[in-house]
């Protein structure tokens, strides 16, 4: 089986969030199980930069009015094919954003032609490479199967992972005058949305199939609550829509092999981790603490509630604990915990950026990880945590509700906790459920065995591309997609044992 994987960013070429960390070991995944899944990205400088063989292999002279190549490079072992187009892609600030953290203005010319790209090498513009099926991801990539459909006649099946639902391609009505579809798609069962364009909503109405991070995402976006206003849309695509949960790379993070830590460790050798805690004090300038070392590694952004946490640091202190924040995001944000770390030298530390390196040395260090989400769809540093001894402490929803057991009376005496939930993210409830983490830490064998049960739980990359290859075959093979995988109406099973 043959695969185009069209995405916006790929570990470790290019990485915003946990979007590149799918897509840069899904494929790796998927070759154990005999599919061969080729990736497009953009040709962005860290791409071009860091590739040092790379073949022109065509090109496309037609892409939104520009001139695009597509190189062909190997990776780590992955085939990966850049589309380069100087113009849209070579420039400074982020991949996404200016260095005034503004969108670019011209993003749906970039991500149009990279989803016009996607569709004619699905179609079979390359010709010694004709993939069987296209997996495309997020609204960067969603015009693909509209473009094979719409323009180039092509019915080759087309998966579409949604990661986040709050990001949509939405851009005024007239861009569909620049995008190269023809007017009539301008339609509410094409990209019409709410008097603009949504490339999200295109997708999700030509994909074949449509599969969400986890499977409690997928069923809660079927509701206004979560839906960011695709509730109705997604809900006509049911019986297209599924639930996959994302696996992580145990190569890479890995508390035995991990090259950033100042002490490697296991779950039976999990008593070493004290020098990492140590180490990690140390480096961010924080007094020793009998408390817990609290840590978040995010976005600093609503949907991770990390307003709701900078609310909490003054109580979060007064009750004993210290707090690490690295992260970036929202303006206001960064500025709360900057302003907290200056209110309390030696207890609160914050490293604004993003550093791969620090992500490891804090999840190998810290004693909890406090993840207040409002919405997740799937969440992976949870599950990083988990590997690395950290324990989650996390709102119960989407991802983050089915892939930690919650230390509750059930799930201690059952010795199935790995973490600690709670509901809904307020800044009280963070300060109880940090307060009910505390009490655990007190209680070394109870917390060497919430960090024994989570360093234990499996969540390789192995049953998830598993899944992935089934959804592949069937939609190859038959237009019965894995069926028992349709979100149900009911509310989400909870991986929490109920006292
Ligand atoms: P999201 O994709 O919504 O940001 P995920 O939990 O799926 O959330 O993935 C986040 C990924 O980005 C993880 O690999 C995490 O370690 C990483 N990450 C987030 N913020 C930072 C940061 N400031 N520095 C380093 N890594 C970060
Ligand atoms: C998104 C989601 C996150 C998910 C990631 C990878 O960025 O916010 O929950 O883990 O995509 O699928």
């Amino acid at each position: 089986m043959k695969i185009l994987s069209v995405t916006s960013e790929m570990f470790p070429l290019v990485k915003t969030g946990g979007l590149a960390d799918v897509t840069g070991s899904l494929p790796k995944a998927l070759s154990s199980l005999g599919v061969e899944m080729v990736t497009l990205l953009p040709g962005y400088p860290g791409v071009i930069d860091t590739i040092e063989t790379a073949i022109p292999l065509i090109e496309f002279d037609d892409l939104m009015g520009e001139t695009g190549r597509v190189l062909r490079a190997v990776q780590d072992g992955l085939v990966i094919l850049i589309l380069d187009i100087p113009t849209l892609y070579q420039r400074d600030g982020g991949i996404y954003l200016d260095d005034l953290g503004v969108d670019h203005a011209d993003n749906w010319k970039r991500f149009a032609a990279l989803s016009l790209a996607g569709a004619r090498i699905g179609a079979g513009a390359i010709p010694d490479w004709v993939p069987d099926l296209v997996h495309v991801h997020d609204w960067q990539t969603a015009l693909t199967p509209v473009y094979m459909r719409r323009v180039l006649g092509e019915t080759k099946p087309v998966v579409l992972t949604i990661h986040n639902l709050a990001f949509q391609g939405q851009f005024s009505a007239e861009t569909i005058d620049g995008i190269g579809l023809p007017s009539d798609i301008y339609e509410i069962d094409g990209l019409e949305y709410y008097s603009d364009i949504s490339f999200l909503k295109g997708g999700l109405q030509f994909a074949d199939a449509i599969t969400a991070v986890s499977p409690t995402y997928a069923r809660e976006i079927l509701t206004p609550e979560f839906g960011m206003g695709m509730e109705g849309v997604l809900t006509s695509r049911r019986q297209a829509l599924t639930g996959i949960v994302n696996g992580i790379d145990a190569a890479i993070w890995n508390p035995a092999t991990d090259i950033y830590l100042k002490q490697t460790y296991s779950v039976r050798s999990i008593e070493r981790r004290r020098l990492n805690r140590a180490d990690l004090l140390h480096r961010f300038g924080l007094d020793h603490n009998s408390g817990c070392v609290c840590a978040a590694v995010s976005r600093l952004t609503w949907q991770k509630g990390m307003d709701i946490l900078a609310e909490s640091v003054d109580e979060m202190v007064a009750n004993g604990d210290s707090l690490i924040i690295v992260g970036k995001g929202d303006r206001a944000i960064e500025n709360a915990f900057r302003d907290a770390a200056s209110r309390h030298p030696g207890k609160v530390a914050v490293h604004i950026g993003y550093e791969e390196e620090l992500a490891h040395l804090v999840l190998g260090g810290a004693d909890v990880l406090i993840q207040p989400s409002r919405f997740e769809p799937c969440g992976l540093t949870q599950l990083y945590a988990l590997r690395y001894g950290c324990i989650p402490v996390v709102a119960r929803t989407g991802g983050l509700s089915e892939t930690i057991v919650d230390a509750n009376d059930a799930g201690l005496a059952a010795g199935a906790a790995t973490g600690i939930q709670f509901h809904p993210p307020s800044r009280q409830n963070v300060l109880l459920a940090l307060q009910h983490a505390r009490d655990l830490y007190k209680k070394p064998l109870v917390w060497r065995k919430l960090q024994r049960e989570g360093m234990k739980s499996d969540f390789s990359w192995m049953r998830s591309a598993q899944q992935y290859a089934e959804l592949y075959e069937s939609l190859l093979n038959g237009p019965d997609i894995a069926a028992k995988n349709v979100p149900d109406p009911e509310p989400a099973p909870r991986l929490q044992l109920l006292s």
